[in-house]
């Protein structure tokens, strides 16, 4: 069933509806819904809203949905980094502004932009950290892994989109089980909470084992860095919490490698490192 609306009359609405929900910023939010829905920006919005618009049922849906506080990325099905856009759903993490610096950090590593490389990604979700390397190293092949088919299937569309099917290859799998090939570089920001945390009631929505990463939360993080020991891998970039830096650097005392760094995030916390071997 089809409802018409004024343009302000429906956000009056929507934002009421969000607030008694308890939605912070209820005002802004009943906009980015409504601007997702429509597919309208902002200028659209300011000079219209006293038009009327035809509202369908899906909208009041996305607001029901948007009350019980699930998370806007995983309702409009849209998510940016990096200033790209791409598909999202529950199957997947919703990526955090601050992986981007893990993509930063690793461009800051590779001298040769145009080097043919082999980058192996472990834990890949919805694909973004894949897809902005291949996008950034144009010699790379990634190989990309995940435990989760349903975290693949969202990086299988992302990669569909952005054309990099023949570039990026999923393997599903556990750390670097599926991989016998010889790596370059090692990436992964992968589970790193511990299991009792105390959460935000948001992150119930997303999928647990892209949080969880064992009962201390380093578990998956020493795994790798085994890994990358055993193997000998040249360079392994990881994002971790923001509590963990002390317990990599002890984990890694008297073991053999060349180098060690850590990186910040935006709020100025310990968020990831490299590792050169
Ligand atoms: C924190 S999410 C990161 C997703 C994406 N790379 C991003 O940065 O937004 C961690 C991912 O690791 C995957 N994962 C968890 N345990 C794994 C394992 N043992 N081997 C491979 N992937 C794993 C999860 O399914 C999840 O997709």
């Amino acid at each position: 069933m089809r409802r018409k609306y004024l343009v302000q009359e429906l956000l009056r609405e929507t934002t009421q509806k969000l607030t008694q929900a308890g939605i912070e910023r209820a005002a802004r939010e009943a906009q980015l819904l409504f601007m997702a829905f429509f597919e309208k920006d902002e200028l659209w919005l300011i000079s219209h809203q006293k038009s009327e618009v035809e509202v369908e049922e899906a909208f009041f849906h996305w607001v029901e949905r948007r009350s019980k506080n699930e998370p806007f990325e995983y309702i409009v099905n849209r998510v940016s980094f990096y200033s790209e856009e791409f598909y999202i759903d529950e199957g997947a993490l919703i990526p955090r502004p601050e992986t981007e610096l893990l993509i930063d950090e690793i461009e800051k590593n590779v001298v040769d932009k145009d080097a043919v490389m082999i980058f192996v990604e472990v834990g890949v979700g919805s694909g973004i950290i894949s897809i902005m390397l291949a996008k950034k190293f144009k010699n790379a092949k990634i190989i990309a892994i995940d435990i989760s088919s349903q975290a693949l299937r969202v990086a299988q569309k992302n990669i569909e989109k952005f054309g990099l099917q023949e570039r990026i290859e999923l393997r599903e799998g556990s750390l670097l089980e599926p991989i016998v090939e010889s790596i370059d570089y090692l990436v992964s920001n992968p589970p790193y909470i511990a299991a009792d945390a105390m959460l935000e009631s948001n992150l119930s929505y997303e999928p647990q084992n892209a949080l969880f990463g064992g009962s201390v939360g380093d578990e998956i993080i020493q795994k790798l860095l085994d890994e990358v020991l055993k193997r000998k891998i040249r360079f392994f970039s990881c994002e971790m919490g923001y509590d963990q830096k002390d317990k990599i650097q002890n984990y890694l005392k008297n073991k053999n490698f060349s180098s060690l760094e850590f990186y910040k995030d935006y709020s100025a916390f310990d968020r990831g490192f490299t590792l050169k071997v």
